[in-house]
């Protein structure tokens, strides 16, 4: 399987536009800083290490133009900002900026274009890992019948395409897939865009794993009747506190997973993890707009793409990308160093070249 965002020749990149799956798969072509951004933006690309990726080839590109100081800051700035939620975006910007800063102008593009380079060979490697140690953790749930599927329970789309391979949430699932562990998995639709549905369901039939998407809310009872072992979703923002941020509905399964004494796992790469952001209630919450909420997109018996109203016309609706699941509704975090509660003294351990975590939290007396 190839990667999700490839690298066809210096300073051009292609992926595939997202926002037509999973009724057409086309490729696109991504070769300078404006078409980054505006994929980002328009979630042609999505996904919390996918969009850092594609944003740190971006800032590359950019720099082709105008690798001056003050271009370097303005422009780091713009990419970033592309989306406010997953903090990839920023630290992946962030570390080809400083790059691109420590360099002389006239080769700073090419530098910014080689750290991002490595950036996603990292991001591969480390969804690998992250594959391999939610495998065991999961397989470890497997119940005395060897025929019956392992059941698991996924939110939005943390697979391959959101990231340059391999996935995060469903590295493990690929995993046991390849090791010949029976699994099944259900698939939230995920309004209002329905990244489960139309594209978690996309990836897990191109890979061949069996699944069955369901309605958002229709995962509480499927727990309360045993037919769901684990729950594991991705993230696009770990706070200090170890308070974690992903797609808005992913809280309320956090809570019935609790009730259900289910274990609920959160994969999550380190570059998912923000030190510089206390707890849950400092992360910014994307707002998107309304009309994904009060229109949906689907395809027609005779095959064209169409976008219908669900709702009276004029109807007010609120549209919040991601929610916060408490850390402590989290079984573990599933990062490629291996497992770690979500708490502060969790992350800590995980970092043990140092993690900064703010005053507020840091109890009388307890090392920074
Ligand atoms: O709005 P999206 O589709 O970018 O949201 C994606 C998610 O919430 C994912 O779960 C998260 O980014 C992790 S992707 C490995």
């Amino acid at each position: 399987m190839s990667r999700t965002l490839r690298v066809d020749a210096p300073w051009q990149l292609s992926t595939l536009d997202q926002t037509l799956l999973p009724f057409e798969v086309r490729e696109i072509r991504l070769g300078t800083a404006e078409q980054c951004h505006e994929a980002i933006t328009a979630m042609r690309v999505r996904g919390a290490p996918l969009i850092g990726a594609v944003g740190a080839f971006g800032l590359a590109m950019a720099l082709r133009q105008d690798a001056s100081d003050e271009g370097l800051a303005r422009l780091a700035r713009w990419m970033s900002d592309a989306r406010p939620t997953a903090v990839n975006l920023s630290w992946a910007v962030e570390r080809v900026r400083r790059v691109a800063a420590a360099s002389e102008g006239s080769v700073r593009a090419e530098r910014a274009w080689a750290e991002a380079q490595h950036l996603c060979d990292e991001d591969a490697e480390c969804n690998r890992q992250i594959g391999e140690h939610g495998a065991s953790l999961l397989g470890a749930l497997r119940r005395s019948d060897p025929a019956r599927p392992l059941q698991i329970l996924t939110h939005c789309n943390a697979g391959r395409i959101a990231t340059v391979e391999h996935g995060t949430a469903l590295a493990p699932v690929y995993r046991l897939h390849q090791a010949g562990v029976p699994v099944h998995v259900w698939v939230d639709e995920t309004r209002p865009r329905n990244q489960g549905a139309a594209l978690t369901a996309w990836e897990l039939a191109q890979a061949g794993v069996p699944h069955t998407v369901i309605v958002d809310n229709a995962g509480g009872l499927l727990m309360m009747r045993g037919r769901i072992d684990a729950v594991i979703t991705g993230c696009d923002r770990v706070a200090a506190n170890g308070d974690v941020a992903n797609k808005i509905g992913t809280y309320l399964k956090a809570l019935a997973a609790a009730d259900n004494g289910i274990p609920f796992y959160v994969a999550c790469p380190l570059s998912t993890v923000d030190p510089g952001t206390a707890d849950g209630a400092a992360i910014a919450v994307e707002e998107r707009s309304a009309r994904e909420v009060t229109h949906l997109r689907g395809q027609l018996a005779d095959g064209r793409v169409a976008e219908i109203r669900l709702v009276p016309e004029g109807a007010a609706a609120l549209n919040p990308g991601f929610d916060i699941t408490p850390g402590r509704l989290v079984t573990a975090l599933i990062t490629e160093r291996g497992p770690a509660p979500a708490s502060p003294e969790g992350l800590r351990g995980i970092f043990p070249e140092g993690f900064a975590i703010p005053s507020a939290l840091r109890p009388e007396g307890a090392p920074t």
